[in-house]
């Protein structure tokens, strides 16, 4: 794996979107043939033997290599979005933010008992969406959930994935 590649591309931002926070700004690594292909492979090498049937992309960032990985898995995708958003019935789950509240929902016939799931997100922070998303994707009982970030800001949170559960496996990039 390539992390200085991604880490050289990786763009900071202070004090965005309020004071305080040193934003990691992914963008920089997508607008990057060469860094999107990394995530990619190394991505897939993570979860390529692990039978992933559904990747669950996270709104907005997670979508953007759910999708690759989805192709190069032969899985398929599932939208974890905002409230609102989704046209059928959903289930929804609310929690706590670094900056504010927020809600995620996922459409009711989305997942089954036969699903082996890989959550994505491009950034674990405090980690209170992904635990709100595996909250939410244990409602659906599938065989087994996968956790995976592009960056995890591990010294800023030390603890964030130890909320997620003992059951699911987290792994990140940088
Ligand atoms: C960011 C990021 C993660 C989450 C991480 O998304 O993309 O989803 O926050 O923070 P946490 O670990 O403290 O929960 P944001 O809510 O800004 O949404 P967006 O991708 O739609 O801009
Ligand atoms: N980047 C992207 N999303 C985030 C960040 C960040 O640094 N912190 C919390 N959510």
């Amino acid at each position: 794996m390539n992390e200085k590649l991604l880490l050289d591309n990786l763009r900071c931002i202070p004090d965005w979107p309020i004071k305080g926070v040193n934003f990691r700004d992914v963008t920089t690594l997508f607008k990057s043939a060469e860094c999107v292909k990394e995530i990619c492979d190394d991505m897939y090498e993570l979860y390529k033997d692990k039978g992933i049937t559904k990747i669950v992309g996270i709104e907005s960032r997670g979508f953007v290599m759910s999708s690759a990985l989805a192709i190069r898995l032969g899985a398929g995708i599932v939208l974890c979005r905002k409230p609102g958003k989704l046209p059928c019935e959903t289930v929804q789950e609310s929690y706590a933010k670094e900056y504010g509240m927020d809600t995620i929902e996922i459409h009711k016939d989305a997942i089954n008992e036969n699903d082996v799931i890989l959550l994505h997100d491009d950034l674990l922070a405090t980690g209170g969406t992904m635990k709100a998303a595996c909250q939410l994707v244990k409602k659906f009982h599938p065989k087994k959930i996968y956790c995976n970030f592009i960056i995890e800001l591990e010294s800023e949170f030390p603890n964030a994935r130890k909320e997620f559960g003992d059951d699911i496996e987290v792994s990140s990039l940088l």
